[in-house]
C-alpha cells in the first residue's frame, strides 16, 4: 500500500490501536517507514531564529532523555545543522509577555536520517519538543522514534490548571515540577489560586500584613514569585494569579480589618467550607486599598488576565447587617447578588485602570460588565453557554475538578463545547477560549498533590488541544498508563509520592498487601468527605483515603476482565483469590496500626466480595444454576459492600456485581 493510500484508509477507519503513544494526540499525524536512532551521538540543532529559552528548552530534552533511555549523551548545545539528529527550525520570536492569542503551531517531520522541528514562534518549538520527548521509546534496536510527519496546533488557546496554594501551601518546588507536567502535555496557563479563608499566600510590600498575619509564615515572595514565572516562561505557560473576593476572605482581615463586612474579631479560617467574612463592598476606603494591592500585583504578574474570584459569597452579613440594607436601598440595588456585581464592577474597573483584564467564577457574570472580562465556569456548563451569548469569553471548569475523585474517562469526554454549547452560533463558539483543571487543596498536601493531579490532567490537555471528535476513552486508557510513566520522566512525583503513601499505612510491615487493598478503593466522590468528618488544615492526610488514587485503574481493568468473559476466565480467578485472601494477611496487623484500623471492614467486604465472585466464576464455569436466594444474597452483600467506610469506596463492586448478575 502506498504511503498515501495508507494514511487515507487511516483518516477513514481510524488510527489502528496501538498506532502512537502520544497525549495530547496531535491534530494531524502520518507515519512513515524506518526510525530515528536515539543513541549517544544524537545532538540538536539549531537554524535561523535563537533565543536562550529555545537553548534551555533543548538542554531540558537532552536531561530527559538521558533519564529516561539511560544513554550518556554529551549536553553540547547546538550541534551543528546538518549532523544534528533533532534540528529545529524557529522563524521569529514570541511576544515580550505570552498571550492567548499566540501561535503554538508546529510541524515535526521524523525520517531514518533526521527529525526536523519547524514552527513560526518559540511557543511552536516548545509544543514540537514536548511531542518529540513522547515519542521517544525503547525498541529492538534500543531507543529510537518511528518515522512520523506531524502538523500540530491546539484546539483552545487556554489550556489550564489551577492550584490552590491557600488551603494547603505548596512551595514552589513542587509548583515547579507541576509546570514540567503540564509543559509535557502542553497545557499553557497556571492559574494560581493564591488567597483563601485559609491563607494569603504571597508577600505584599504595599500591606505586609497580609501575609505576614494570613499564612502562617507560608506564602510565597516576591523573589520567589519571579522565580516561578521566569520558569513558566521558559516552558510557554502563563501565570494568572487570582485574589479571591469579596468572599473566601478571612485571612486578608487578622491585618486588615477595616476591609471586613462583619465587625470581628478576624482570625485565618481552619475548617473547610464557605464561611460568612467577606469584603465590605459598601466602603470607598476598600477600594482604595484594592486600587494600591492591585496595582501592586499587576505589576509582579506580567499576564493580560487578573482573576478576582467572586465565588461563593454567601451574604449573611449582608443580609444581616443594617448598613448593607441602607446602601442596597440608596443605590436601588434589589438583592446582594446586585451588590456583589457593584463590588465586581468596582473592582473590575481598578484592573483594567492597572492595564488588565478581569477574569472571574461564574458569579460574577452580569450584563453591565464590559465585555473583556472571562467567565470562568465552574458551578455548571450553562454558564459558560449563557456567558458567550451575552458576549463574554469564557473557559470551562466544571467537569474536571481534580480534587472530586472522578475518573479521566470522565473528564476526558467533558468538552467545553458539549452539549451545553451546541445551540452557539460560530462566533460565540469563538468565545469559548478553553478550560482548567483545578486541584482545590482541602483533601491533598504537597505530599499526595502529584498523584492527585497526575495523570488525569493529562487527559484533560487532550480535551483542550486536539480535535473535538477524539472521543474513544478506551485508546485514551492506553496512551493515559503510558503518559503516566514517562510524566515521571519530566520530573512530576505522582509515582513516588503513591510509594510512599503505601510505606506509610503499611508502617513496618510489607508493603504488598496494603497495595492490593488500596488499588481496589477510592476516595469518596464530590464533596463527601467534608460530609463525613469534621477537618481541619491541621487534620492529617495520612489515611487510606488520602493514599488511594481518585480512581481506580485496577477496578477498570477487571470491569474490562469481566466483559471478556469466558476468555479471561484464569486472569479474573487470579484477581478475585488474591483479594479474597488479602484480608487473612493484612488483618493481624489492623490492632498494632492506627492508621490502618479503620481499613479493617474495607479489607473484610473486600475479601467477602472476592469470594461471591468466586462462587459465581465456579457457577459460570461449571454451567450450574445459583438460586434465586444465593443471587439475592450476593447481591445484598454487594449492596452494603458498596456503602464508603473510612471515606473511601470499594471500587471492584461494580464490576462484580456485573459477574454476578451474569450468572443465571
Ligand atoms: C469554586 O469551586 N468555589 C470556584
Amino acid at each position: 500500500m502506498s504511503k498515501w493510500l495508507f494514511f487515507a484508509t487511516m483518516c477513514v477507519v481510524g488510527w489502528p490501536a496501538q498506532a502512537h503513544n502520544l497525549m495530547p494526540a496531535p491534530a494531524k499525524m502520518t507515519p512513515g517507514s524506518g526510525r530515528l536512532p536515539v543513541d549517544g551521538s544524537f545532538r540538536i540543532g539549531f537554524e535561523s531564529y535563537q533565543e536562550p529559552r529555545l537553548k534551555s528548552a533543548a538542554a531540558r530534552l537532552l536531561r530527559q532523555i538521558v533519564h529516561q533511555t539511560g544513554i550518556p549523551i554529551a549536553a553540547d548545545l547546538p550541534g551543528d545543522a546538518s549532523s544534528a539528529a533533532l534540528l529545529i527550525h524557529c522563524d521569529h520570536a514570541g511576544a515580550a509577555v505570552q498571550n492567548l492569542r499566540e501561535d503554538e503551531s508546529y510541524r515535526l517531520s521524523v525520517t531514518s536520517r533526521q527529525a526536523r522541528l519547524t514552527a513560526a514562534t518559540p511557543l511552536g518549538v516548545l509544543r514540537g519538543l514536548a511531542t518529540f520527548a513522547q515519542l521517544v521509546e525503547p525498541d529492538a534496536q534500543g531507543f529510537g522514534i518511528a518515522a512520523v510527519e506531524i502538523e500540530d496546533s491546539p484546539r483552545f488557546p487556554w489550556r489550564g490548571l489551577m492550584i490552590d496554594v491557600a488551603r494547603h501551601f505548596i512551595p514552589l518546588p513542587v509548583l515547579k515540577r507541576h509546570l514540567d507536567g503540564m509543559a509535557a502535555v502542553k497545557l499553557n496557563v497556571f492559574h494560581w489560586h493564591l488567597s483563601d479563608d485559609q491563607g494569603f499566600r504571597v508577600e505584599s510590600r504595599k500591606f505586609p500584613k497580609l501575609h505576614q498575619m494570613g499564612s502562617d509564615g507560608r506564602y510565597f515572595t516576591q523573589d520567589q514569585v519571579r522565580e516561578l514565572l521566569a520558569y513558566a516562561r521558559e516552558r510557554g505557560i502563563r501565570v494568572v494569579p487570582e485574589f479571591d473576593m469579596p468572599g473566601h476572605t478571612s485571612a486578608w482581615f487578622p491585618g486588615y480589618p477595616e476591609l471586613a463586612s462583619g465587625p470581628g474579631p478576624h482570625q485565618i479560617e481552619r475548617r473547610w467550607g464557605i464561611f460568612d467574612p467577606c469584603m465590605d463592598p459598601t466602603r470607598e476606603e476598600v477600594y482604595r486599598f484594592l486600587d494600591t494591592f492591585i496595582g501592586e500585583m499587576a505589576a509582579l504578574f506580567p499576564d493580560e488576565y487578573f482573576h478576582i474570584g467572586g465565588d461563593e459569597v454567601n451574604g449573611k452579613l449582608w443580609s444581616s447587617i443594617p448598613r448593607f440594607a441602607e446602601f442596597k436601598q440608596k443605590h436601588g440595588m434589589k438583592s446582594n447578588e446586585d451588590l456583589q456585581a457593584y463590588f465586581s464592577r468596582r473592582v473590575q474597573a481598578l484592573v483594567q485602570k492597572h492595564g488588565k483584564k478581569t477574569i472571574g467564577w461564574d458569579e460574577i457574570l452580569h450584563p453591565d460588565l464590559p465585555k473583556s472580562i472571562v467567565v470562568h465556569s465552574w458551578r455548571g456548563q450553562k454558564s459558560l453557554a449563557e456567558a458567550a451569548r451575552m458576549g463574554f469569553s469564557g473557559i470551562l471548569s466544571n467537569g474536571y475538578y481534580l480534587d472530586l475523585s472522578h475518573p479521566a474517562g470522565e473528564h476526558y469526554l467533558v468538552d467545553p463545547l458539549g452539549d451545553a454549547a451546541a445551540a452557539l452560533t460560530p462566533e460565540q463558539k469563538k468565545l469559548v477560549l478553553g478550560g482548567e483543571a483545578c486541584m482545590w487543596m482541602e483533601y491533598a498536601t504537597e505530599r499526595n498533590v502529584d498523584d492527585r493531579i497526575w495523570p488525569r490532567t493529562a487527559a484533560i490537555a487532550e480535551r483542550l488541544w486536539s480535535p473535538q471528535e477524539l472521543r474513544d476513552v478506551p485508546d485514551m486508557y492506553r496512551r493515559l498508563a503510558v503518559a503516566g510513566r514517562t510524566l515521571d520522566w519530566t520530573g512530576v512525583d505522582h509515582q513516588w509520592q503513591y510509594e510512599q503513601a503505601l510505606q506509610r499505612l503499611a508502617g513496618v510491615h510489607p508493603v504488598e498487601p496494603v497495595r492490593v487493598l488500596a488499588e481496589v478503593v477510592e476516595p469518596i466522590k464530590n464533596y463527601g468527605r467534608g460530609q463525613a468528618r469534621s477537618y481541619t488544615q491541621q487534620t492529617p492526610l495520612n489515611r487510606l483515603v488520602d493514599t488511594a488514587l481518585p480512581s481506580s485503574d485496577r477496578a477498570r481493568e477487571f470491569s474490562d476482565l469481566i466483559d471478556r468473559l469466558p476468555a479471561s476466565s484464569a486472569e479474573v480467578r487470579r484477581w478475585i483469590l488474591l483479594w479474597r485472601d488479602n484480608d487473612a494477611r493484612l488483618r493481624p496487623w489492623f490492632a498494632g496500626s492506627a492508621l490502618l484500623a479503620e481499613a479493617a471492614p474495607v479489607s473484610a467486604n473486600l475479601a467477602a466480595v472476592a469470594a461471591a465472585a468466586l462462587e459465581a466464576l465456579d457457577y459460570r464455569e461449571s454451567g450450574q444454576h445459583p438460586t434465586a436466594e444465593w443471587r439475592q444474597e450476593k447481591l445484598a452483600l454487594l449492596d452494603r459492600a458498596a456503602r464508603p467506610q473510612a471515606e473511601v469506596l470499594l471500587s471492584v463492586v461494580p464490576p462484580v456485581r456485573k459477574l454476578i448478575e451474569s450468572v443465571r
